[in-house]
């Protein structure tokens, strides 16, 4: 674990988010259907009511989906946030667009009262039905395809969304570094940024770069909220984002870092395989609030994604 250090001094950009809508903020967890049964119902865990702040749900996972679970998901959405995270969209990819998808994910998010919705800066292959992340060239030809679809994406659901950087392994065509092409997409689309930093940090050690940098050179304003994860070390050296270890302490050093720059943005702790117990998570959970409290003293709410009303040109502040 990195020192806990006291930040006095923020950005502008961070400062001037205090004013933000209300929205979620503070701490929450990737919702796995395995949780559901501590969360609710007679068997649910009391401390896990006031732990999470709130959960994000992929849609394709959810859409459609009744009986008990739908339930359950009901059930919790009724007393804590809920954000949605998709997977399968491949909003960078060259096949006609899921506009049938997009509008399914608009009345998802208005059944729930989801406030944000975010996708992953990338295209799948075989038609957006694998859940395949493939990391987009980093060219001038791509911000504008990709930005044009985002667009597309944010006028069918009347709504910003969140763009998320990934990890990659293949290294893409270049005319710019990983940072600016992100820089480039989120202002070309006018979004928001999902910063995950175990993806910077993943890609900083697969592709050698300097990962303080890149969280140096992101431009503030479009940054609204966090991922952190676990990764895994391949004998090799290769690091594989799998979301199945505990977060350890670079990627910890990071998340401070962020919220230095950034302020005290909301934060998703994402944990998809070797679920621990719910306590274990917990403890992670307590480091990030921790680290909220301790690097800004302000709070900054995630601006729920706001109505663009058909005009995407509109420039809203994260
Ligand atoms: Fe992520």
């Amino acid at each position: 674990m990195n020192k806990i250090t006291t930040t006095s001094t923020l950005s502008t950009d961070s400062l001037s988010r205090e004013a933000s809508s209300p929205g979620i903020q503070g701490a929450g967890l990737g919702l796995r259907r395995a949780l559901l049964s501590s969360l609710t119902g007679k068997d649910v865990v009391e401390t896990s009511k006031d732990t999470f702040d709130f959960f994000e749900v992929a849609p394709e996972n959810w859409i459609g989906i009744g009986g008990r679970l739908g339930r359950q998901l009901k059930e919790i959405s009724e007393r804590t946030p809920i954000i949605a995270h998709g997977l399968s969209l491949s909003v960078g990819g060259t096949a006609p667009l899921n506009t049938g998808l997009v509008k399914d994910i608009k009345s998802f998010l208005d059944e729930h009262n989801m406030p944000i919705y975010s996708e992953h800066l990338s295209y799948s292959a075989d038609d957006g039905q694998l859940y395949d992340l493939l990391p987009l060239p980093f060219t001038e030809e791509a911000i504008k395809h990709v930005a044009a679809r985002i667009r597309q994406v944010q006028d069918i659901l009347e709504r910003r969304i969140a763009i998320e950087n990934i990890s990659y392994y293949l290294v893409p065509e270049q005319q710019m570094n990983e940072v600016e092409f992100v820089n480039a997409v989120v202002k070309e689309a006018d979004c928001d940024l999902l910063l995950d930093v175990n993806n910077v940090y993943v890609n900083s050690q697969n592709h050698n770069y300097d990962p303080s940098e890149y969280i140096n050179q992101l431009e503030t304003e479009h940054v609204s909220y966090i991922h952190v994860a676990g990764h895994y070390r391949e004998d090799d050296g290769i690091i594989i984002d799998t979301h199945g270890a505990d977060v350890i302490d670079p990627v910890w050093g990071l998340l401070e870092q962020a919220y230095s720059r950034f302020g005290k943005l909301p934060t998703l702790l994402e944990r998809d395989f070797n679920l621990p117990a719910l306590s274990d998570l917990t403890n992670e959970l307590n480091i990030i609030k921790r680290l909220q409290n301790t690097n800004t003293q302000q709070s900054i709410n995630l601006t729920p994604n706001q109505k663009v009303a058909g005009a995407h040109h509109e420039q809203s502040a994260a």
